[in-house]
């Protein structure tokens, strides 16, 4: 089995990376432009494996795509490579439409060319994972979940460029026949997390002693997964998905962002005693413009139809998270020289206007 990973060098693509060379002994190339978001010391694992091979490309690079389907050969894609922080995509677009929508264009055209060059059996196998996120629906109020049939409804300019992308996604596999599947996931933690995101950004910050920022009043909800658990999904729907169907993934592990940062604090209590609680360091901060309030997935089709279910309980996964960042400086030491942690996201009335 020969795969095509896009954005293999970032948080969920390292993990899903490791799981296809290591867990399933698959030729892997793991194709990434290695942003600010990608870095290949999460692949120190598998970097000498015969079967894994590393290319650096923008997939919005037409001839160096089409090149490396002609020579690679996969027998699927898994499309994983784009930008992918709210934050970021507030403080400025450009970067998102370009790679999560002209990107997965190009990624859906160099594989539809390629496609049809395939004798029919590897025709007929040949598979397109489209991975994408549950910030496509929107925003839920306090009660129901995210199902396969939830319309879409994206809050920020990083879930539109998603939604665009789903949309492209779906209309090769209808227009062209593509053997796309989509899959929308909710918010994914674990090792290797860039310290951006809530998590990671909280383990850190209260290593340091720095405070704790919750947006607004830290009671907007998200259904966390342990990555390893969405990487063995991602496999899973790569393998037996239906072709043309989306599947929701979600770890049904509900929880308020203060609730999590309190875990955390706990945590850091735990492992790093001080002198007071790590809760004093709790900062409760102006909300993120178009903050979706609550996020909750409905997986009962990728568990009834493919059987999968979560292995990580959400206190098994964010205990093994904070020991991983604990143990782990040499991975995210680095980093913080290109991210310092400062907050992003805020509308500055001043340069809210982009030029074309
Ligand atoms: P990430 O930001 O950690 O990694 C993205 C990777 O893509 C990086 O390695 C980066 O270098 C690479 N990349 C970015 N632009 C590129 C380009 N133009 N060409 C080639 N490579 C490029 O993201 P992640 O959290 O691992 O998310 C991976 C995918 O999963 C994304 O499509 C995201 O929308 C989706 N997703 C993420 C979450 C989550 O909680 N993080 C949840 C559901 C779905
Ligand atoms: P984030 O990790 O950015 O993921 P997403 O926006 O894709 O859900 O944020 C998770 C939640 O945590 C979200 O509701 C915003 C909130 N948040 C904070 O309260 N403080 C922070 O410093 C960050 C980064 C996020």
């Amino acid at each position: 089995m020969r795969i095509l990973v896009t954005g293999g060098a970032g948080f969920i693509g390292s993990a899903v990376v490791r799981h296809l060379v290591l867990d399933k002994g698959y030729e892997v190339l793991n194709v990434d432009k290695l942003t600010y978001a990608g870095t290949l010391t999460s692949l120190k694992a598998i970097d000498n494996r015969p079967g894994y091979r590393f290319l650096q490309a923008d997939i919005g690079d037409h001839a160096v795509l089409g090149d490396a389907f002609a020579s690679f050969r996969p027998d699927r894609v898994m499309h994983l490579a784009a930008e992918s922080h709210v934050d970021r995509s507030i403080t400025g677009a450009r970067d998102f439409v370009q790679t999560n929508v002209m990107g997965t264009f190009n990624m859906l055209e160099c594989a539809r060319h390629y496609w049809q060059g395939l004798p029919q059996t590897q025709k007929d196998a040949f598979r397109f994972l489209h991975v994408s996120t549950d910030e496509v629906y929107g925003s839920l109020g306090d009660e129901g979940l995210f199902t396969e049939e939830t319309p879409y409804d994206p809050s920020s300019p990083y879930s539109a460029s998603k939604a665009a992308s789903d949309h492209l996604a779906k209309s090769w596999a209808r227009t062209y026949g593509l053997p796309v599947v989509v899959s929308n996931c909710s918010n994914n933690y674990g090792p290797y997390h860039f310290p951006e995101k809530l998590i990671p950004l909280m383990i850190l910050n209260a290593l340091k002693g720095k405070p704790l920022p919750v947006y607004g009043n830290g009671a907007n909800i998200r259904d966390w997964l342990y990555v390893e658990d969405h990487a063995r999904a991602l496999d899973l729907i790569a393998e037996r998905g239906r072709i043309g169907e989306t599947y929701n993934v979600g770890g049904r592990n509900e929880q308020r962002n203060i609730d999590v940062v309190r875990r955390i604090c706990e945590l850091m209590d735990r492992y790093r005693p001080q002198a007071g609680s790590h809760e004093r360091l709790i900062t409760y901060v102006t909300d993120r413009p178009g903050h979706d309030a609550r996020y909750a997935i409905d997986a009962t089709k990728l568990e009834t139809e493919l059987g999968w279910k979560a292995q990580e309980s959400f206190d098994s996964g964010i205990d093994k998270t904070v020991r991983w960042y604990l143990e782990n400086e040499w991975w995210w030491q680095p980093l913080q020289q290109g991210y310092d942690g400062k907050r992003l996201g805020l509308l500055e009335p001043q340069k809210q206007a982009v030029a074309i």
